[in-house]
């Protein structure tokens, strides 16, 4: 019986500004395992209406994703980039999924009870229903890896969940059509159909906070932008965020032990070592007992070299949509031919006519 061969997928929304966060927590890992793995890269614009249903310019904004994503260096000839609903596929298995997944396990997701608020009888469907949709975009192409920042993780524990499920409640059906693969779960040697995709958390910076407060994730809904160094930022802006982050009086530590209970000293020294590809404790020897005063304008130089060039491709390419909208139906395009053999396959082990 065959494995699964490795492939990578991962997604990011439409919606509002690209942050550093999702730079590092993302979209720059997604160029560092391109080297050596298939991947597809997918603006979810699906996912975007879930949360709020009019967008003042979607179009725009998953232009804008593509286009971060080819500047910050995606090979999109060698990969797959393309926008979610351009490919069908998604939404069909999402609805399976919706049958497999069951409504406790949604109601458990904190990214519904935080993006729901008190109000939950009033959020939409979509959005209890959001990490069924996940899955699907993970699993239609059978996808083995997923490189995500931590707030990710959730859901992808959700999607091994809804994997699992599917194979067992299915497990006759899969074998009947030779359609099984074997996989480890924990110990054992199983078959299934759908990998258990690993999340790819680990790195210096997999949690990116605010530059305001240490306590809590940058985002693009934080109402300060001071909170946050968005994609679209020039230098003297990144210049003045990074001036202006909150810090504590103490000069850098010798050890990472010490930075405990300095949350925002361990969010800019994690920004440093993900932005030059150190590991935090390297990054540490460098400046130890070093002032902010000395870091802060280390970190303005390296962010400003590493970001400048990415945003000014970014402006470039978003000068051309035909360019852009090119790339993404040459995408969907390949994705569907994907997506279209999983579907065949899983209307087969349904017993879908
Ligand atoms: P989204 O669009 O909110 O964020 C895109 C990616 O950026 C990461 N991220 C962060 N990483 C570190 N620090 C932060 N402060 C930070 N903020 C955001 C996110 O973890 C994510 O990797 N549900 C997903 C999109 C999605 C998806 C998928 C991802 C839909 N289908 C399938 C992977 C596989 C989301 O809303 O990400």
């Amino acid at each position: 019986m065959s494995s699964f061969k490795p492939l990578v997928f991962s997604g990011v929304q439409p919606t509002g500004n690209l942050h550093l966060g999702n730079y590092l927590g993302a979209i720059r890992k997604f160029v560092a395992l391109q080297e050596h793995h298939d991947c597809i890269f997918c603006v979810v614009d699906m996912h975007s209406i879930t949360a709020q249903l009019v967008h003042d310019d979607l179009k725009a904004q998953t232009r804008s994703i593509a286009a971060a994503f080819i500047a910050a260096g995606i090979d999109p000839v060698k990969h797959i980039v393309f926008n979610q609903s351009a490919v069908p596929a998604h939404a069909e298995l999402a609805w399976i999924f919706n049958c497999v997944a069951r409504i406790g396990w949604m109601n458990r997701m904190t990214q519904f009870k935080d993006k729901a608020g008190k109000d939950r009888e009033n959020a939409s469907l979509g959005l209890l229903a959001y990490p069924s949709l996940m899955a699907a975009d993970i699993l239609v192409y059978r996808a083995t890896h997923v490189p995500v920042g931590d707030d990710q993780k959730q859901h992808l524990e959700l999607a091994r969940d809804i994997a699992q499920k599917f194979n067992n409640d299915f497990s006759a059906r899969i074998a009947a059509a030779g359609l099984g693969v074997e996989m480890m779960v924990g110990e054992e040697k199983v078959s299934g159909y759908f990998p258990l995709t690993e999340p790819l958390i680990e790195g210096p910076a997999p949690r990116v906070m605010s530059l305001r407060d240490g306590a809590k994730k940058m985002s693009k809904s934080d109402p300060s932008d001071l909170s946050r160094i968005n994609m679209t930022d020039d230098a003297d802006t990144i210049a003045k965020k990074i001036r202006k982050a909150k810090t504590d009086p103490a000069p850098l530590p010798e050890t990472l032990e010490e930075l405990e209970g300095r949350p925002e000293a361990q969010n800019l020294l994690g920004i440093y070592a993900a932005l030059s590809d150190r590991t935090r404790k390297d990054v540490l020897q460098e400046f130890a007992g070093q002032q902010f005063s000395v870091f802060k304008p280390a970190l303005v130089d390296l962010a400003v070299e590493v970001l400048s060039p990415i945003t000014k491709e970014m402006q470039r390419l978003m000068d051309d949509p035909s360019h852009i909208d090119a790339i993404l139906k040459d995408g969907s395009d390949r994705a569907n031919v994907l997506a279209g053999k999983t579907m065949a396959d899983v209307r087969e082990i349904i017993g879908f006519l």
